[in-house]
């Protein structure tokens, strides 16, 4: 059935574990999330961003995301705008069958000055107004992320936060996030702790320090109600690079979010942890691997389904991991 994130989320809480939220443009996604969701008995966090919905079109998806949810009963999905830049994002989201929406009020803000605070405290408390008139939840974020090309010009610009900008100033704030969700009412927090969006975050394995684990436990400390999250959560595993570069990709070396970070920040207050790039890594690998080794083949679905089990095997991977497999 589908579910609000305020209710997976305070589960996910008292249980102490973290969900995996997965970006989700098509069928083959859906089907791949839901199929290792209903093996792990795991619940199911599936987000669309703007860039979905316009690919694949809102009707589209709020049918999609019907069937899927009727197609797994036993299995709880919360539905939820990924990066709303608006108002209108978020509600016509929310009409389309979304349970959660995030107001991204930090996408205008290329820096933490006083009035990028002050519109993004406004509008996300504008939006959670409205959504929870209506049932719906809001995750909000403050602080920095790396980059993130929205499509219409915005963006997060952390970069890969290593030395290329002033680390600390990005990262959110214990005490302005105190007064952000105080203000907003927000069921969610996305932190800026260090992550960025892509493939490409580190060069080098990261540690606890380049990944700001002392903010996420003192925000948790300050906030123990708010449930965080994690952008920017793709491991970037080493397997599905070198598949993609055996056949044919290139990749420059890089490294993401190591699993066992991501464990120990859901000791600490992370519920929501956002996965994109892995999954369409594991699905490019098989894309590459069939065109390479069968360039005969010419049906889709000969791509698409070994695709699907790839990523459906990382999805199995991250609900063990996250200890969210036995708890749908
Ligand atoms: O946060 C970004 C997600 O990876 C979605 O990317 O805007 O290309 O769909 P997208
Ligand atoms: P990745 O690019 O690390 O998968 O992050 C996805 C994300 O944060 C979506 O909001
Ligand atoms: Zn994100």
């Amino acid at each position: 059935a589908k579910i609000t994130l305020r209710q997976l989320l305070d589960h996910a809480a008292e249980q102490g574990y973290g969900v995996p939220a997965f970006n989700i443009n098509n069928m083959e996604q859906g089907l791949a999330i839901m199929e290792a969701a209903a093996k792990s008995d795991a619940p199911v966090i599936m987000q669309a961003s703007r860039g979905a919905r316009s690919y694949a079109k809102d009707i589209m998806l709020e049918k999609m995301m019907d069937a899927l949810v009727e197609m797994f009963p036993q299995i709880p999905v919360c539905i939820h705008q990924d990066h709303g830049n608006n108002e209108q994002t978020c509600l016509t989201a929310i009409r389309h069958g979304f349970t959660s929406v995030m107001m991204d009020g930090s996408l205008e803000a290329d820096m933490k000055t006083p009035a990028s605070y002050e519109y993004n405290v406004a509008i996300t408390e504008r939006v959670t107004r409205m959504a929870h008139w209506v049932g719906a939840s809001v995750e909000g974020e403050l602080g920095v992320l790396g980059s993130l090309e929205t499509g219409e010009g915005e963006k997060e610009d952390g970069v890969g936060f290593e030395g290329k900008l002033d680390h600390d100033k990005l990262l959110t704030d214990p005490d302005q996030a105190v007064d952000f969700v105080r203000r907003t009412h927000v069921d969610a927090l996305a932190i800026a702790m260090g992550t960025s969006h892509g493939a490409y975050k580190f060069s080098r394995k990261p540690d606890g320090e380049i990944l700001a684990m002392h903010v996420i436990e003192e925000i948790h400390s300050k906030l123990p109600n708010t449930h965080l999250v994690m952008h920017g959560s793709s491991s970037v595993p080493e397997d599905l690079q070198e598949i993609i570069n055996r056949y044919g990709g290139r990749m420059r070396e890089t490294y993401g979010v190591p699993v066992e970070e991501i464990v120990r920040g859901i000791k600490h207050g992370v519920r929501k942890v956002n996965i994109d790039t892995d999954c369409r890594m594991a699905m490019t690998g098989q894309f590459r691997k069939v065109a390479m080794e069968k360039p005969e083949e010419f049906d889709p679905r000969k791509f698409l389904v070994p695709a699907m089990d790839a990523l459906k095997k990382l999805c199995l991977d991250r609900y063990e991991q996250f200890g969210c497999a036995g708890q749908a």
